[in-house]
């Protein structure tokens, strides 16, 4: 043990580090945008953070985000007066002297550090001259796991001050089908629900997330420093062949395992449950609930054996027996009464778990060993290398231990170590309310075994992820990528054998080696390689020693530097404008903390304060893939875990979990009706050839083109689409309370779209957005704007992009894509924040429209306000994304969609 003064002394330093917060009047963050593209489950997200120092000195600008543990980071760079700074990726020992020089001098060189359960923070800085700008751009890549049947993709956002081009764009591409998709986290409760618009193609979806400079101070877990929290993005994808997902690609492979029409197979699980001195308090009456849940969960055909261990043993029963109610009531009974006291006998307690799971053989069903210990073995063996060994010959490689490491005065390393051995995973529990369903939580992931020894085989594929699992559980998945020998697609043949209760199972699929990747571009799948191979190698760097741990060791600092990766053995330099100190980033390894890495003299090994007093001190973190505590609610737990220097967040924290979250709003999107369309009532397929239609006014013949609406709805059923024609002038948006309104003229040459868009503030400010450009009239001056600006005039705020324009207004952000079709440019408006207030009118403010199908002999109706009403399926272009996807949708009438005439939405004047 160390002293107590040293940790004092680190925690101080640390948590100044924390909170320090930047002097907001000397830099502005005027644009931050986060992009995350998730291909078959592989993730690439970049963070764009643009600031201009304000001040006529010299200033030092900090950039600091916080990202996923899983992830790695392969790319980061700064730009400043037009010179771009690169991070390259180096091996940790040659970047370690630059690192400690920088230590030496005093300075604070960049590292990436843990924050709590799931976020690893990056963190840099650099000075920028007077009135100068510059960007910081990073890039992080990481393999989503499959959990409780889904996947979240966690973005957190914390820009540390309100800005007012701030955005995020998430775009996700599954091969397989989008099953769902759903927005959570606790940027996602509140008025910033408002914020988020989401779209759910077939086999795509999107989501943006952009709240205007208002709603980023105004929100639950938002301040003056603008907003810290995440926002989850939870989807599974579609499971048709039983063999799963095979992608393959320029002589690399993907597979994703996850067959989920299985019978569940009864288990055998031990539970060995620490109730040593340090459990005293709130960590043993958690375990008692989490216990009494969890024996509740037990099926009937399930057997189970419960140890309670300080330094002696207690059973409840000396035998497994059957998950009946007497015996379930009985063995609750045991767990409410288990009291802490004494010390930690690890090794006679897992032995003894082994042992009874060993007594009970059973036919058909999968055995599982539990331990859950919240400190080091105090008594009896404890030599850990020696109770790794003991417990590996009691196993024998027959059933998986896990274990749950619960606060921070564990041995994470040693539980790891144990849990790997045994074909388990080691997980940390946070000390902290939500503790027991942590275990819960754990507990599920494991609960329902679907199939036991299995086995991968992929004839004609080499240098293979791990194949062997021994058992497969029920809600998560299998992944395995590989190369394809001499990228020879006719030999190579992926199966799969396992067990499932008595039966041996093979899966093979014929047709899946006729799957090839349309969209997956050839470097994305030999980066999902990498990725699992790196993280594999780093577990079993764990695992061997000698020269074995050497060369396992080798390869996974050549991949990490081949793929540029930042892994616990390489560290990202960032050299900086000359008289500037080099930054050395470092990912933390499992069990270290950050200032392991750094030169300074201290205490290996730090026992990090209670997570609730100590932000960003956590001592010994997760980084590996499977190791991420996990729960019901993603977004509230995941915003949990934060602890942020802005103020306590223990409040909105319970209250964002139980929260119902609200995620789609009511959204119009607009579509380029170029091959058909006539009269409004008409609904009709479409047809090959614009209609030419006989205008009365000039009597001459022109191409008239109507252009087709979506209404999305708020769940998962399709949207509703309908036409309106020609040159009509809508009504877009009335916002009454603020005196905004936006109104748009349809042009009929146009391959759909609007040609002109009209926005008035009630300030006296008119915007008018032409394909051309914009012209701001303020009173009696009026300005054009054809290059990228950010123009403000009265209370609203005009990005513009590159082929997209950005407005934004009080609780309002409309959004004005610039398309290009047939080489004539026209506008696609798209509201992407809606205003609060239900009093706003106006095609894009359309409420979502609920909606029945009714099925008749020959043809299908929607029954909508108790109206049946006639539709057509048909297919609709949406406009309101860059890349302009068909949809499905029910056509009908613009009267019926719209619930009320058209003439309600035109307007004579724009
Ligand atoms: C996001 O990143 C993807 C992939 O790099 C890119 O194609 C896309 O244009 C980016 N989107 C935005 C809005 O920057
Ligand atoms: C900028 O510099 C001038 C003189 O160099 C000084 O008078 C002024 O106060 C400075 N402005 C700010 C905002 O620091
Ligand atoms: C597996 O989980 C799915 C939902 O994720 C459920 O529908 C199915 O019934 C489960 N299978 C078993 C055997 O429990
Ligand atoms: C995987 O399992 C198979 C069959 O059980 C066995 O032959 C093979 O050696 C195992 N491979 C590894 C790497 O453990
Ligand atoms: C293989 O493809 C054929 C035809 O494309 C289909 O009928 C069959 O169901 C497929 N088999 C599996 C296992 O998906």
């Amino acid at each position: 043990m160390e002293t107590a003064v040293g940790r004092i002394a680190l925690f101080g330093l640390l948590l100044a580090l924390v909170t320090t917060l930047p002097n907001k009047d000397d830099w502005d963050i005027y644009s931050f945008h986060i992009n995350s593209t998730v291909t078959g489950r592989y993730a690439t997200t970049v963070i764009t953070s643009r600031v201009a120092n304000r001040m006529n000195e010299s200033k030092e600008i900090e950039f600091q985000v916080r990202i996923p543990k899983n992830a790695f980071i392969s790319k980061f760079k700064m730009l400043i007066d037009g010179q771009e700074y690169d991070g390259v990726v180096k091996p940790k020992e040659q970047a370690q002297q630059q690192y400690t020089e920088a230590v030496s001098r005093g300075q604070s060189a960049g590292i990436v550090s843990s924050v709590g359960r799931t976020l690893e923070e990056f963190k840099t800085s650099v000075t920028v001259a007077a009135h100068k700008k510059v960007t910081f751009e990073l890039t992080y890549e990481e393999l989503l796991k499959r959990r409780h049947g889904k996947y979240e993709l966690q973005i957190h956002a914390r820009p540390m001050q309100p800005v007012k081009d701030f955005k995020v764009d998430v775009y996700i591409n599954e091969e397989a089908g989008i099953n769902f998709i759903e927005v959570k986290g606790g940027l996602s409760t509140k008025a910033l629900a408002n914020a988020i618009t989401k779209t759910h193609a077939k086999k795509e979806a999107w989501v943006y997330f952009y709240p205007t400079e208002d709603q980023q101070k105004t929100c639950d877990s938002c301040s003056d420093q603008g907003m810290n929290g995440d926002l989850v993005i939870v989807y599974d994808v579609n499971r048709d062949t039983s063999l799963g997902d095979i992608k393959k690609s320029a002589g690399y492979f993907v597979h994703h395992f996850a067959p989920s029409n299985l019978p569940r197979i009864p288990k055998n699980v031990v539970f060995v449950i620490d109730q040593s001195g340090s459990m005293g308090g709130r960590k043993i009456a958690q375990t008692r609930m989490a216990l009494i849940h969890i024996l509740s969960d037990l099926a009937e055909d399930d057997f189970f054996g419960l140890i309670s261990f300080d330094s002696q043993l207690f059973h409840w029963k000396r035998e497994l027996v059957q998950a009946t109610g007497a015996n379930l009531e009985s063995a609750k009974t045991f767990a409410r009464n288990i009291r802490d006291r004494g010390a930690t006998n690890i090794n006679e307690a897992v032995l003894e778990g082994a042992r009874m799971l060993n007594a009970h053989p059973r036919e058909g069903s999968a055995s599982i060993l539990i331990l859950l210990t919240d400190g080091d073995p105090t008594t009896g063996v404890t030599n850990l290398g020696q109770i790794q060994a003991n417990v590996k010959g009691g196993i024998k490689g027959k059933f998986p231990l896990y274990c749950l490491g619960f606060g921070f005065d564990v041995n994470f390393e040693f539980l790891e170590k144990m849990s790997l051995q045994n074909d388990g995973v080691a997980r940390r529990i946070y000390e902290d309310s939500d503790a027991n369903l942590q275990l819960k939580g754990f507990y599920e992931e494991v609960a329902t075994p679907l199939l036991t020894d299995v086995t991968m085989i992929y004839l004609g594929g080499t240098n293979l992820t791990q194949t062997n699992f021994s058992q497969y559980y029920n809600g998560s998945e299998i992944v395995v990528a590989g190369q394809i020998t001499d990228n020879n697609i006719e030999t190579f043949i992926p199966q799969v054998v396992a067990i499932s209760s008595n039966r041996r199972l093979v899966f093979s699929d014929t047709n899946t080696t006729a799957v090839s990747t349309g969209t997956m571009t050839d470097h994305h799948i030999q980066r999902v390689w990498a990725y699992l191979t790196v993280k594999q190698l780093l577990e079993k760097e764990l695992l061997v020693s000698g020269p074995e741990k050497k060369s396992v060791t080798e390869e996974a600092l050549r991949l990490s530097l081949k793929y540029n990766f930042v892994t616990p053995l390489t560290s990202m330099v960032v050299t900086k404008p000359l008289g500037e100190t080099t930054d050395v980033l470092h990912k933390p390894k499992e069990g270290e903390t950050t200032s392991d890495l750094s030169a300074l003299d201290l205490p290996t090994r730090q026992h990090s304060p209670p997570m609730r007093s100590s932000p960003g001190t956590s001592g010994r973190m997760f980084s590996m893939a499977y190791l991420r505590p996990d729960f019901g609610s993603a977004g509230g737990a995941v915003k949990g875990t934060l602890h942020h220097p802005q103020g306590p967040t223990g409040n909105s924290r319970s209250r964002s979990r139980s929260r119902k979250v609200k995620v789609q709003q009511a959204q119009v999107d607009f579509f380029d009706y170029d091959d058909y369309g006539t009269a409004l009532n008409l609904p009709r397929g479409r047809s090959p050839l614009p209609t030419i239609v006989t205008t009365q006014k000039n009597q001459g013949r022109v191409y008239q083109r109507s252009h087709r609406f979506l209404i999305k709805p708020d769940n998962q059923s399709l949207p509703l689409c309908f036409d309106v024609a020609g040159n009509t002038q809508l009504k877009l948006f009335h916002h009454p309370n603020r005196g905004l309104s936006v109104n748009g003229r349809l042009d009929a040459t146009l391959h759909g779209g609007f040609k002109k868009i009209v926005i008035h503030s009630s300030t006296d400010v008119h915007i008018e957005v032409e394909t051309t450009g914009i012209t701001v009239r303020e009173g009696q001056t009026q300005t054009s704007h054809t290059g990228q600006d950010l123009i403000t005039a009265g209370s609203v705020t005009v990005i513009k992009r590159d082929k997209e324009i950005d407005i934004a207004a009080g609780d309002t952000r409309l959004l004005i894509l610039i398309h290009n079709r047939g080489h004539k440019e026209s506008l696609w408006p798209v509201l992407r924040q809606l205003p609060s207030d239900p009093s706003a009118t106006g095609i894009l403010a359309l409420k979502p429209t609920v909606y029945e199908e009714v099925q008749q002999t020959s043809s299908t109706k929607l029954k909508i306000n108790n109206q049946e009403i006639d539709v057509s399926r048909s297919t609709a272009d949406d406009f309101s994304i860059v890349s302009t996807p068909t949809l499905d949708c029910w056509l009908m009438s613009a009267e019926s969609a719209l619930q009320g005439s058209l003439d309600d939405f035109t307007i004579t004047n724009l």
